[in-house]
């Protein structure tokens, strides 16, 4: 049997581009980007992030499927396959392994606030409440400690029984059903937020540019959601393109799924932000955006606690098939290097994760010296980590991948691989100039402005 045959293959290309949307689109889109827009003030934020995209996060995007399909291993092996060596490139996996436990530690305490967010809707909690009360449900929960925690396991305990069983023909299946219906309910969404007063203002928070109000710290904030959201820096792109057939499209893949990702996370600030604008509301709410301006939309609707229940279920499950793709990584590489059996590696891998993320569950509760205790460090854990893994653990990643794969791996496997069955083949002058120069001189910059202010 071939090695390919026995690590499996995604039975078509559309496999793959759902498996990788289903890990690409999640809370990055529908959560962290409305908010993450709302606090650093809109405009030049977006722009920022749109240019991030193009000429960071996807030539990236596409190198990890390339390393990927041509290595057929996780992440921790795939560049001394390549090389035909045992090099110092092993690191860049390592890094992986941890960015992946950082990032799933505080990622499964919001996953879990969108389970009991389900859980309100269905006990149809918000009905009859006024902006502010709805407001306050959030800040409530968001302060109990206990409840944060109770979901945070919960969320765990769903992610690893898939993770455990082998990403298996299960999730590919129900990712086939739901990602379908999370576009056309964000669709649906849009609709109504375009006929609300505060859509138009809206527009003009998210696309008036001003160059004077770019800052550092903006501009790392903005790259670093480039790799987030589209799941890039950390090798969970690369281990799922491992499993592509050497004949099937990488560019084009991958440039849909970048594009498919880009255009969900657009459609929820649009649609967040005019429901915030209409009922008055603050935009720099923070992590709590999303879980105010959907119930109070929702509870204006007819039958809007239907709506609210499918709005919560389709976010769990975005958030779902991220935290698999994240806990795959982690659980990939204590198999592949460490020979570890799936199931052990899944579930005490998992408890580490879990046990990892409860400061972030605690983060806005529990005082000790009257002080929130998560701020003692100067800001909140659950912010810490999301700040440490996406604006600097990802982006190096990246930085090493782009290096890699523009100046390191053998010139003609590159090439191959980018021509191989692309329709694209055109670009690849175009793709190798920013993956030489104009990521990494990109990335540097940014990290040296940031480290320098
Ligand atoms: N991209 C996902 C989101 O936007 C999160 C995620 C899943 C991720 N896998 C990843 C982020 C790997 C970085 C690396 O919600």
């Amino acid at each position: 049997m071939t090695d390919q045959h026995s690590r499996g293959a995604w039975a078509s290309r559309i496999g793959f581009i759902l498996a990788a949307s289903g890990s690409a689109i999640g809370l990055g889109n529908i959560w962290k980007f409305p908010y993450i827009v709302g606090e650093n003030g809109g405009g030049y934020f977006v722009i920022l992030y749109l240019v991030a995209i193009l000429l960071v996060g996807s030539p990236i995007m596409v190198a990890e499927v390339l390393v990927g399909r041509i290595a057929r291993t996780s992440p921790m092996d795939a560049f001394d396959r390549i090389l035909g060596a045992r090099t110092a490139w092993r690191g860049v996996g390592v890094l992986s392994a941890f960015t992946g436990f950082a990032i799933l530690s505080y990622y499964s305490v919001v996953a879990g606030w969108s389970l009991h967010y389900l859980y309100l809707s269905l006990m149809n909690a918000f009905e009859g409440l006024s902006p502010d009360a709805i407001a306050g449900v959030f800040a409530k929960f968001y302060a109990n400690g206990g409840l944060n925690l109770f979901w945070h396991f919960i969320f765990m305990v769903l992610t690893l029984s898939v993770v455990q069983a082998g990403v298996s023909r299960g999730i590919e299946l129900a990712a086939k059903i739901i990602m379908p219906a999370l576009l056309l309910m964000l669709l649906a969404l849009l609709i109504y937020a375009s006929t609300l007063p505060g859509f138009k203002p809206s527009l003009d928070f998210l696309f008036r540019f001003e160059l004077g109000r770019v800052t550092a710290a903006g501009a790392l904030e903005a790259v670093g959601h480039s790799f987030f959201t589209l799941s890039v820096g950390m090798g969970a792109i690369m281990t799922y393109g491992s499993y592509l057939r050497q004949k099937d499209d990488a560019v084009g893949s991958a440039l849909t799924i970048a594009g498919l990702d880009t255009m969900v996370g657009m459609a929820a600030t649009l649609i967040l932000f005019p429901i915030l604008l209409t009922a008055g509301l603050e935009t720099k709410s923070g992590p709590g955006l999303v879980f105010v301006s959907i119930p109070l939309a929702l509870s204006q609707f007819p039958g809007g606690q239907i709506w609210m229940i499918c709005f919560f279920f389709l976010l769990f499950f975005a958030a779902l098939s991220s935290a698999i793709s994240l806990m795959e990584v982690v659980a990939a590489s204590a198999i592949d290097s460490f020979h570890w059996p799936r199931k052990s590696a899944s579930w005490i891998l998992g408890i580490v994760v879990f046990l990892l993320g409860v400061p972030s569950a605690l983060s806005g509760g529990d005082t000790v010296f009257g002080k929130p205790w998560a701020s003692i460090f100067g800001r909140n854990f659950f912010d810490l980590f999301d700040h440490l893994a996406s604006n600097w653990m990802l982006p190096i990643g990246g930085l090493f991948i782009s290096l890699f794969v523009g100046w390191f791996m053998p010139a003609d496997l590159r090439e191959q691989g980018f021509k191989e069955g692309s329709r694209l083949a055109a670009l690849y002058p175009v793709w190798l100039f920013i993956l030489r120069f104009i990521a990494p001189i990109g990335l540097l910059t940014v990290f040296l402005a940031k480290l320098g202010s």
